[in-house]
């Protein structure tokens, strides 16, 4: 059982003091909920171990893992920082009143607009990926006569050990400057002589989902080849050492993931003893970690509908959600584990597989998984679906995303309600009308 789940005398798997069948009962399903409580832990985990190695540091939380004012608004009251990818991640975090001097921008394609909402609202730094985006920097702070703050994204060149659409740190991505070609260094030297922008330090990530923490030392060590150098060179020392998110968490019985400190005691006791060969001080340490904070403490709640068995082959039980809600098996063949939230105390008879609603044979939430007799109505709880499920939940098939729910203490509260069938079409204008216009 994850965060604070357990299961109660009705044989009712509870959340956050909450039974969760209430919860499928009272909003619908399909129904996303977050565990506050473990979120919490996880951020003062986080912070607690900077804190034991006497650093100055930073926990940005990626928002892109699951952004919406409320969310926001829970990594505000911790103490986060906030990690924005986009202009709509941006505008969430500032319509949840997050200070702007505590927030990050990433991309690899940032646009003009984007830069100079950036700029406008004077957030805390912008994570500059490329020479594009460099030369536009200079211009816009140069007209609008602004300052900002600039780390630079290099790419480490070390194997993340994840799948590959979300391993990032090697030479060959999209993201970042290399550090071999001597991207790295011209970025510094356009940087260093700027009358606006400021280089306040190196940024790189490796990857999601990592399990090996040593990844985050290799990383570490890599970065600090180069800075030996840019020191030498170019009497260049970071005052940030960004060293991005990507801590794996726990979504079935094959994933072990560490205690967090270990992640921040390796980079950190990497980059003090890196920056003594140097004799320079220990840069402040950033993380921004997206999954480890919210993956764990989301849970998918759906209903069982249709069933469909092929003597010898496999039972189908199908739910009324799938890719629309959880598209991460379909994209990355992750697995994840449910049990029936109703009967989570009956004995697992049967070997079924979970289907979703689309219209695609992919739209497989779960291949074989043990569960109770399951009949239909019954409520099914998919766990650790926290990160990038509702980020990536999308309308395939018309079909509504789902509402989202906090709970904590036994109380509960929608952050987000679920969408209507107007919601689909509020953008949408007849064509028969534009005729007529014309006409
Ligand atoms: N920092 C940067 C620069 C990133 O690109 C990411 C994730 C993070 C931090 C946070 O990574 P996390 O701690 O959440 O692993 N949609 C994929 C994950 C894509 C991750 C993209 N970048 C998935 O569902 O697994």
């Amino acid at each position: 059982l994850y965060g604070t789940s357990y299961i109660n005398d009705f044989g009712h798997l509870t959340i956050g003091g909450v039974d969760v069948t209430e919860l499928a009962e009272y909003y619908g399903t399909p129904l996303y909920i977050y565990d506050v409580k473990d979120i919490r832990d996880r951020a003062l985990a986080f912070k607690k171990a900077f804190e034991q190695q006497r650093v100055d540091y930073q926990v940005a939380y990626a928002s892109k893992a699951f952004s919406c004012i409320a969310m926001i608004e829970l990594a505000e009251e911790l103490g986060l920082s906030l990690d924005v990818c986009s202009g709509g991640e941006l505008f969430t975090a500032m319509k949840a009143g997050f200070p702007a001097e505590r927030i990050h921008f990433h991309g690899n394609n940032k646009t003009p607009d984007e830069l100079e909402m950036a700029l406008k609202e004077g957030i805390g730094c912008i994570v500059v990926d490329n020479f594009t985006e460099l030369s536009w920097l200079m211009a816009m702070t140069e007209s609008m006569k602004t300052p900002m703050k600039v780390l630079i994204r290099i790419t480490p060149g070390v194997e993340a050990h994840t799948h590959e659409y979300i391993s990032t740190g090697q030479e060959d991505s999209k993201f970042g400057f290399d550090l071999n070609s001597g991207q790295a260094e011209k970025a510094i030297k356009m940087l260093l002589n700027h009358e606006y922008l400021y280089l306040q330090g190196v940024h790189s990530h490796i990857g999601s989902q990592i399990f090996r923490a040593e990844g985050f030392e290799e990383a570490v060590k890599e970065i600090y080849l180069s800075i030996a150098r840019w020191h030498q060179e170019m009497g260049y020392y970071p005052d940030v050492l960004n060293v991005g998110g990507g801590f794996g968490i726990r979504y079935g019985e094959n994933d072990h993931p560490l205690p967090l400190h270990v992640y921040v005691d390796k980079m950190v006791e990497t980059a003090k003893s890196e920056a003594a060969k140097l004799k320079m001080p220990v840069p402040e340490i950033w993380i921004e970690p997206g999954r480890a904070l919210v993956g764990e403490a989301g849970t998918t709640l759906y209903r069982i509908g249709a069933r469909k068995d092929i003597p010898d082959v496999r039972t189908y039980l199908s739910v009324d959600g799938g890719m629309t809600d959880n598209i991460r098996p379909a994209l990355y063949q992750a697995e994840y584990e449910a049990v029936l939230a109703n009967k989570a105390n009956d004995e697992k008879t049967e070997l079924v597989s979970i289907a979703g609603k689309c219209c695609e044979s992919g739209d497989m939430l779960i291949w074989d998984v043990k569960l109770p007799p399951a009949v239909q109505g019954d409520i099914l709880a998919v766990s650790s679906t926290g990160a990038y499920g509702y980020a990536m939940a999308n309308n395939y098939n018309r079909i509504l995303r789902p509402a989202v729910v906090f709970v904590e203490g036994g109380e509960h509260t929608c952050v987000i309600e679920r969408e209507t069938f107007s919601d689909l079409v509020r953008h949408e204008r007849s064509y028969r009308h534009q005729c007529q216009l014309k006409d």
